[in-house]
């Protein structure tokens, strides 16, 4: 296969990281914070058109979920406005974009997996400033693959699954919150997702544009999720809590699992169980420090 132009954002980021790994073949443009300011439209403009590429990666977003309450107007400019330009360049171009959102569009209200149709009701600045993106890109009448995903976690950056081991490392006891459910997913599982659908090549992504759920299989509690990482160890102990007992400045949905069924259906293919792509992770982890 010819290798595509392709425009990555967010290239220093969990996700975007493993993707300007998993896509070297192609004729990639990966740009981080320092290449690309996300909040700068016209840079936006100019670096599409000075790139030409015919497929848009933006793996960039703001995501400092607590920080977001008090920098509404930057979460919005990286996630609402940066999308919408890219959207629009996209369009003009006649490129498509492949963008991420999160379960954090949803209010959290139900106790089944949310399908792509379900109701939105963002409960914070971070979650509505990612439906508006959402809003931006499908207003722009680009083609556009729209990948909701969850609790992203992997081996680099801030993560839950890097806090827990630093905090595993010192401390006897951890409290973690056992009331929100969801599902975590390993970034390089969801670069390998995207991956394989730019490998299926523009036309077919472009005749199945449109929004879907793109995560791993099965639900937890951050509580349950973080004695999966801690294994059998004898210590720290993990000592389930309720969101009331760990205030946050923004609220966040006591359950985001996300129904994968339009993704399988569309594209022939499934993201593991959370279980196993965790075990996978901290093998990689552990391969990678002992290079
Ligand atoms: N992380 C999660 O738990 C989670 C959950 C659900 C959905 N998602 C979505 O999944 C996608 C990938 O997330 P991720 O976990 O890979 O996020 P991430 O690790 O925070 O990476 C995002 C990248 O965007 C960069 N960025 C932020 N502001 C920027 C700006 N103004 N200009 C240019 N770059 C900027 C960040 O750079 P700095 O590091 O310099 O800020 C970072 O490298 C995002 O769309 C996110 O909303 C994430």
């Amino acid at each position: 296969m010819a290798g595509l132009r392709i425009l990555l954002t967010g290239a220093q980021g969990q996700v975007g990281h493993e993707l300007a790994w998993l896509l070297r073949a192609h004729d990639v443009v990966a740009t981080d914070r320092a290449a690309l300011d996300l909040t700068d439209a016209d840079a936006i403009v100019a670096a599409m058109r000075a790139a030409r590429p015919q497929l848009v990666v933006n793996a960039g977003a703001y995501t400092a979920v607590d920080l977001a309450e008090r920098e509404r107007d930057r979460a919005f400019a990286v996630n609402a406005r940066a999308p919408q330009v890219l959207a629009e360049e996209a369009k003009r171009a006649g490129a498509l974009l492949v963008h991420y959102s999160t379960d954090y569009v949803f209010d959290g209200a139900a106790s089944s997996p949310y399908t792509e149709d379900a109701p939105t009701g963002p409960l914070n600045v971070y979650g509505e400033s990612k439906l508006e993106g959402e809003r931006a890109i499908a207003a722009t009448g680009a083609r556009a693959l729209v990948l909701r995903t969850s609790w992203v976690y992997g081996t680099r950056g801030k993560n839950f699954l890097l806090t827990i081991l630093r905090l595993a490392a010192d401390r006897d006891e951890l409290r973690i919150v056992a009331d929100q459910t969801g599902t975590p997913n390993w970034s390089r599982t969801l670069a390998q997702a995207t991956a394989a659908l730019v490998a299926r090549g523009l036309p077919f992504l472009a005749e199945r544009a449109g929004l879907y759920h793109l995560s791993s299989t099965g639900a937890t509690t951050w509580h349950g999720f973080a004695t999966a990482i801690v294994g059998d160890a004898a210590r720290p102990r993990v000592v389930p809590i309720t969101t009331a007992e760990y205030p946050t400045p923004a609220r966040r949905p006591a359950y985001g699992v996300l129904a994968t069924e339009r993704f399988r259906a569309a594209f022939g293919f499934a993201l593991p169980p959370w279980r196993d792509a965790l075990a996978a992770c901290l093998a990689a982890r552990a391969a990678e420090r002992a290079d």
